[in-house]
């Protein structure tokens, strides 16, 4: 009871922070905390690519959980690489302000976007980009705890696997701008004893993130 009443109000706080970040910036990386457009793009290839290389083939469903404005949306469906059209997206944000300028934005229909922390229904995979970075508690405990849970209902609605990205250090820490950085082992082994046999993707562009490949 009291794990779920945290996670609520976490849930309020993480919605406060991200909706005047997006207020101030709009919809660009710096809107959901971004440093620039690069890095956020990156991590999107990284992502597909892992997606891509357990499914290289066919149709895929993705559930893009905290999809932000929809970036990764628009990029695939932007995308200079033909291989996405057989992606099938639905994006997730807990956050409604950013849901309402998903469905808002022309291009893509309205009903790819849906408030929650998890898919609706089972797709082929979840993938999560920056959506567990900012922490709204200093409880290191706490906050692992409220990941850990999201991850867990996520991995029910994941058909084949997750991807997600985490800040990684060598020990896990939350930072004074209130960035949580993960001892990735530590989550590779909870993923692995919990969920599915897993990876980790590490790439020099992008030093100081870990992507962690979750396949049942
Ligand atoms: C750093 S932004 C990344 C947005 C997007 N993935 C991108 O790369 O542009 C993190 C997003 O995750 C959302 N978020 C945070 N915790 C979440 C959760 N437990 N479930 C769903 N969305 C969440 C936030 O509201 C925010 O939109």
């Amino acid at each position: 009871m009291r794990k779920m009443l945290r996670a609520l109000r976490f849930r309020k706080l993480i919605t406060g922070v991200y909706t005047k970040r997006f207020q101030k910036y709009g919809r660009q990386p710096s809107g959901v905390y971004w440093s620039d457009k690069d890095r956020q793009l990156s991590r999107f290839s990284i992502i597909l690519n892992q997606v891509a290389a357990v499914l290289p083939k066919g149709s895929v469903s993705i559930a893009d959980v905290g999809c932000g404005y929809g970036a990764l949306a628009h990029h695939l469906r932007n995308g200079v690489n033909s291989d996405y059209i057989r992606y099938h997206y639905t994006g997730y944000d807990i956050n409604p302000t950013l849901i309402r300028a998903c469905r808002g934005a022309p291009g893509i229909p309205s009903k790819q976007f849906k408030l929650g922390d998890c898919p609706s229904e089972v797709v082929d995979f979840s993938v999560m980009s920056g959506t567990y970075n900012m922490s709204v508690t200093r409880d290191l405990d706490h906050w692992e705890t409220y990941i850990l849970d999201c991850l867990e209902r996520c991995w029910r609605y994941s058909r084949h696997g997750m991807v997600f990205n985490l800040l990684s250090a060598d020990y896990s820490y939350i930072s004074e701008g209130m960035l949580y950085h993960s001892n990735i082992h530590n989550i590779r082994r909870y993923c692995r004893s919990n969920f599915g046999a897993t990876r980790i993707i590490r790439e020099a562009r992008l030093p100081s993130d870990a992507t962690l490949v979750v396949v049942r």
